[in-house]
């Protein structure tokens, strides 16, 4: 999701395998041993087991595109398998997609979300069989509905609602590609209306209470879930990114709730017909957004839980390292302008699970209890991490931090008086195999150096910063290091472009705003761009084409465009089966309308993907995409 107009309310002041007689395998074996630890802990073998090099572009590129269309390299087929409104296939419950839109709330709450965003795939049988878990961000009430915003009503908030959250849902592979296998037992959705757990130091605290909910440990939904992570123990993370929005604020924001974006009125208008969107009735629902959830995808009834010792942000999701000793490792970055990148470290080892408790259920507190970083970027190529702990330097009751669960809930503070560096919004990070350099996509930050803003520093070096960049740090020793050094991999932008800052630093095809991140189980790096449609084919844009993925040898640097986009659509989501066969990504808002919703009464205007002629309306969808010779996608 790209606002158009970033949340920017922060004021404030490869080791190889071999030389490491592969930890990385150790650590994962001491987990569990056989086929099942190999499907679960794939992609922390990653880059172990075959110790090749990282491989190179094996693929031919394609231009950049405007058109209505998913364009993939010779050789390559996507197919469209799970858009918007498709049931997900719970068992005697799958109402079918309306083209018109008049689905209920409650048919939408058994169908697949609108705006897909991040995704993983989880195996029940290798790279034949499997669980896709996805997020979906937010939603166009001018597609939503058949008559869009019109007559807004409690029914329209709840099928908003409905259409939020996270889906999971049954793929396999048959001779004619992959399907959706409906009915599932594991096909489940998860909405702005699901009830969480809460886990951490801010479960129960004083700031999460509400009266609906006086012991502050259960929420009704999850919001603007962006990106995803899933964990060694076979969990996925979601992160809650622009929540604020979503809330109104009234007349008289305190200085609190202004660091944390809140306006007189958020975009959503649920705050008309539930009241717990209404800040001005219930302060501190507003707290009870911006965490981390984890969900168990293969229990369908087990319930998702808010992990909040990850700390309070506009997460843009959570990605998992595992240190030497076998504790968890947890990065996130906080998607809007001038905010942080933080980790966090597990205060126990990750469990094996058995004795009757599959790994999840082992490790079902393991991300309540531990230490909370942020980032600074040291102008000397080091860097530091500084712990949110509370009592440690200024984060005191007398700065107003009154305990830990203050501290998490406040981590924008909390970080502001560390003294973080305020980054031009981090997006996605990647840990790369075998080693312990993370990679951060930079996505772009317009007010970089602009008159009463923060001006450029070494980590975020270029003014005016349209085009974004990619950080990477190599942490000193071991995940859980609090020292790291770092460079950027590079700055993106086009060559052509006259203004210095926009030309970029890339070798090879040219992009602009990365977004989504992620290394495939051969060490390739994977970018996916975002910019608004305010911006594409225009100005410093104007020849990158539509939203498309990447391909980078990081031992090269050498960038390669492996996909384009349809119209107005941004890319997002890398999810690989184990063994390279299968890219599952997902393409959101086709056809998006610059600067507002689309209008319910020309729904196709600008996109008629992925229904082509037969189009009512442009839908997020989830593509695969495989090698016609059966070979690694991008090998
Ligand atoms: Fe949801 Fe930061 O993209
Ligand atoms: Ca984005
Ligand atoms: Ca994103």
């Amino acid at each position: 999701m790209d606002t158009g107009a970033p949340e920017d309310s922060n004021r404030s002041g490869n080791r190889s395998i071999h030389e490491v007689s592969d930890p990385a395998r150790r650590r994962v074996l001491r987990l569990g041993t056989g086929a099942a630890a190999a499907a679960l802990y794939g992609p922390w073998l990653a880059g172990c087991a075959s110790g090749q090099a990282p491989p190179r572009l094996g693929f031919t590129g394609v231009p950049t595109s405007g058109a209505d269309t998913v364009v993939v390299p010779p050789g390559y087929v996507a197919q469209v398998i799970a858009p918007w409104g498709e049931p997900v296939g719970v068992p005697g419950a799958m109402p079918a997609w309306k083209p018109d839109a008049s689905s209920t709330a409650q048919e939408q709450a058994l169908q697949l979300g609108m705006h897909h965003d991040g995704i993983h795939y989880f195996p029940l049988d290798g790279s034949r069989r499997g669980l896709l878990v996805m997020n979906h961000e937010y939603v166009d009430e001018g597609l939503l509905f058949p008559d869009g915003l019109a007559g807004w009503s409690a029914a329209k908030v709840a099928k908003a609602q409905a259409a939020h959250g996270i889906s999971v849902v049954e793929v396999e592979r048959t001779a004619d590609g992959w399907r959706l296998v409906r009915p599932s037992r594991f096909a489940r959705r998860l909405t702005a209306a699901t009830p969480f757990a809460v886990g951490g130091p801010a479960a129960g605290h004083a700031l999460m209470r509400t009266a609906a909910d006086p012991a502050g440990t259960r929420i009704l939904g999850t919001l603007n879930n962006c990106a995803a992570g899933m964990t060694p123990w076979g969990t996925y993370l979601s992160g809650e990114e622009n929540w604020a929005g979503y809330f109104d604020g009234g007349a008289a924001i305190t200085e609190d709730q202004r660091r944390w974006g809140l306006r007189e009125k958020g975009w959503s208008r649920w705050g008309e017909h539930d009241a717990r969107f209404d800040a001005t009735r219930h302060p501190n629902e507003f707290h009870r957004f911006g965490w981390v959830v984890e969900v168990d995808p293969m229990d369908p009834a087990a319930t998702p839980v808010k992990r909040t010792a990850l700390g309070r942000a506009a997460h843009e999701g959570a990605w998992v390292a595992v240190t030497r000793d076998g504790r968890a490792v947890v990065y996130s970055g906080e998607d809007a302008a001038f905010e942080y990148i933080y980790k966090f470290v597990s205060r126990d080892r990750i469990a094996p699970g058995g004795g009757g408790l599959t790994p999840a259920q082992a490790n079902a507190t393991l991300l309540d209890h531990g230490t909370l970083y942020v980032a600074r970027f040291d102008a000397d190529g080091t860097g530091r991490w500084l712990p949110l702990v509370h009592g440690h330097g200024p984060l005191t009751a007398a700065q107003g931090f009154a305990d830990a669960g203050e501290v998490v809930i406040k981590a924008r503070q909390a970080a502001d008086l560390l003294g973080a560096t305020k980054m031009d919004r981090p997006e996605w990070l990647a840990i790369e195999p075998g080693g312990t350099t993370v990679y951060c996509t930079l996505t772009n930050n317009g007010a970089r150096g602009a008159p009463g803003q923060p001006g450029v520093d070494a980590a975020n070096p270029r003014a005016n910063n349209t085009m974004g960049h990619i950080i990477r740090w190599t942490e000193d020793g071991d995940f859980g290091a609090t020292t790291f050094r770092w460079d950027h991999l590079l700055l993106a932008g086009d060559p052509d472009n006259t203004r210095a800052e926009a030309k970029g630093t890339i070798r090879g095809d040219a992009f602009g705003s990365p977004d989504g991140l992620a290394f495939d189980p051969r060490g390739l790096l994977w970018i996916q761009t975002d910019a608004s449609s305010s911006v594409m084919g225009q100005g410093e844009y104007a020849r990158l084409g539509n939203n498309q993925m990447l391909a980078c040898d990081v031992a090269s640097g050498e960038v390669r465009r492996f996909l384009t986009g349809p119209v107005g659509c941004e890319i997002t989501g890398a999810a690989f089966t184990p063994d390279a066969g299968t890219v599952f990504v997902n393409v959101q808002h086709p056809g998006e309308t610059p600067r507002g919703r689309s209008d319910p009464a020309n729904p196709t205007r600008f996109s008629r993907w992925p229904d082509g002629a037969a189009a009512t309306r442009p839908r997020s969808a989830t593509l695969a995409i495989r090698r016609r010779d059966g070979g690694p996608v991008g090998g």
